[in-house]
C-alpha cells in the first residue's frame, strides 16, 4: 500500500525506521497525539510511549520483529489527560520501514466492559472455592478427630506412624481450607495511615527470609496517608514481594537478585470500572525470570502457579484485598524486569 493510503485509514499508524525513529505518520496519527507529520517525524517512538516504562524497554526489539506482532494496551497522555490506547508494532520486511505501529484508542466503555469481566470471573472462581472449602472443612475435622482417638487407643509405634500422617495432612489441608474461606465478608478495619509503613514491614520481613537479595527502597515522601484496612493491604504488598523474592532466589540467574519496592502519587489512573483523579502506585520491581508466558493471563486467578510448592493463592488474595479498596493489581514482565503494582485510588485527598 502507498503511504498515502494509509491516510484514509481512521487507526493511527506510524512508520518507523530501525532505529526507532518516526520517519511518516498518517492523518490520524496526527489527530491521535495532536501533532503534526513534521512535528513527529524524527521523533523517537518511545517518546510517545514513555508512560509505560516496561513498553519502551522491549520498543527496539519489536520493531526487530523479536515478538513477532507486539500488541499491548497502555495509557498515553493526549492533550493533558491520560488515555487508553491499544499498540501493535507490527515489523515489516523489505520494506522501506522497519515496523508499523498502529495505535488505537480504546473507548472507556470497552475498557470498562474487559474490567467488568475479568472482576467478575474472579469473583465467581473464589465464590466457588469457598462453598468448596466449606464442604471440606466438616469431613475434615472429623476425620483428624477420629485419627486422634485411634492414635491414643493404638499401642503400637510402627502404627502410630500412621495416625501420626494422616493427623498433619488433615492439618496441612485445614490450614489451605482456612486460607481460602478467610476474606469472605468479614468487613474492612480502616484506619488512617502511611503506605511506608506497610513497605518498611515487608522489607523487615523479606531482608531476613532472604538475606542474598539487594533490596532498595524508592519512596515518594509526599504520599498522602490512606484510608484503608492495615494488615489487608500489608499481606497484599507482602504477596506480591513474597512471589518476587521467591522467583529470584528459586530461579538460577546470572545477575545480582534485586528487588525494588517503590511509591508514588500518580493522577488519572485506570481502575477496575472507573478512573481515579489521584491514586498511590506500590510497585515492587524484580529482575528474574519474569512470569511464563503460559500464566500471564491467569496469574490472578485462584490455585493458578508456577512453582512445586505454590498454592496459587497470594495473587488472587492480593487482587481482592486491593479491590476491596478500589484499586487493583498490575503487571509488566519480560525477562529481567517484572513490576507488580498495586494501584490504590487516594480520592478523599
Ligand atoms: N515476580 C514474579 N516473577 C515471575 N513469576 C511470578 C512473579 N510473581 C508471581 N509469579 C508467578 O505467579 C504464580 C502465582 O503466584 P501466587 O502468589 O498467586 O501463587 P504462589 O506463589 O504459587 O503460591 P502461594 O502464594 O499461595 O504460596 C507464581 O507461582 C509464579 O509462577
Ligand atoms: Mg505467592
Amino acid at each position: 500500500m502507498h503511504v498515502a493510503s494509509y491516510d484514509l485509514l481512521s487507526t493511527a499508524v506510524l512508520f518507523l525506521g530501525s532505529d526507532g525513529r518516526i520517519e511518516h505518520a498518517n492523518t490520524a496519527a496526527e489527530e491521535l497525539f495532536s501533532m503534526s507529520r513534521r512535528q513527529l517525524a524524527g521523533l523517537c517512538a518511545q517518546r510517545l510511549f514513555d508512560t509505560d516504562s516496561a513498553l519502551a524497554d522491549r520498543l527496539p526489539d519489536a520493531i526487530a520483529g523479536k515478538f513477532g506482532i507486539l500488541r499491548q494496551d497502555l495509557m498515553i497522555e493526549r492533550w493533558g489527560r491520560q488515555e487508553a490506547i491499544s499498540l501493535a508494532i507490527v515489523p515489516l520486511h523489505q520494506q522501506p520501514w522497519a515496523a508499523l505501529a498502529e495505535v488505537r484508542v480504546i473507548e472507556h466503555h470497552i475498557l470498562l466492559d474487559r474490567h467488568q469481566q475479568l472482576s467478575n470471573e474472579l469473583t465467581a472462581q473464589r465464590e466457588s472455592l469457598r462453598n468448596l472449602a466449606h464442604e471440606v472443612k466438616n469431613p475434615l475435622g472429623g476425620l483428624r478427630g477420629a485419627a486422634q482417638l485411634l492414635d491414643a487407643e493404638l499401642g503400637n509405634d510402627a502404627l502410630r506412624e500412621y495416625t501420626q500422617v494422616i493427623i498433619e495432612e488433615a492439618d496441612r489441608l485445614a490450614g489451605l481450607v482456612d486460607r481460602l474461606i478467610s476474606p469472605q465478608g468479614s468487613s474492612l478495619q480502616k484506619s488512617w495511615f502511611n503506605i511506608h509503613e506497610a513497605c518498611e514491614r515487608v522489607h523487615t520481613l523479606l531482608s531476613v527470609e532472604f538475606p542474598a537479595i539487594t533490596f532498595t527502597r524508592d519512596y515518594d515522601a509526599s504520599v498522602p496517608e490512606l484510608l484503608g484496612d492495615f494488615s489487608r493491604l500489608f499481606q497484599a504488598l507482602l504477596n506480591i514481594a513474597r512471589n518476587a523474592a521467591q522467583i529470584l532466589t528459586e530461579s538460577p540467574q546470572e545477575e545480582t537478585p534485586h528487588l525494588i519496592l517503590r511509591t508514588r502519587v500518580g493522577r488519572q489512573l485506570l481502575l477496575s470500572g472507573h478512573q481515579a483523579k489521584m491514586g498511590l502506585i506500590v510497585s515492587v520491581v524484580d529482575n528474574g525470570p519474569g512470569v511464563p508466558p503460559a500464566l500471564q493471563d491467569k496469574i490472578f486467578h485462584p490455585l493458578v502457579t508456577g512453582r512445586a510448592s505454590g498454592t496459587g493463592l497470594g495473587l488472587s488474595l492480593a487482587q481482592e484485598f486491593v479491590q476491596q479498596h478500589g484499586g487493583i493489581v498490575a503487571f509488566d514482565t519480560q525477562p529481567g524486569h517484572t513490576e507488580f503494582r498495586m494501584i490504590l485510588p487516594l480520592e478523599h485527598v
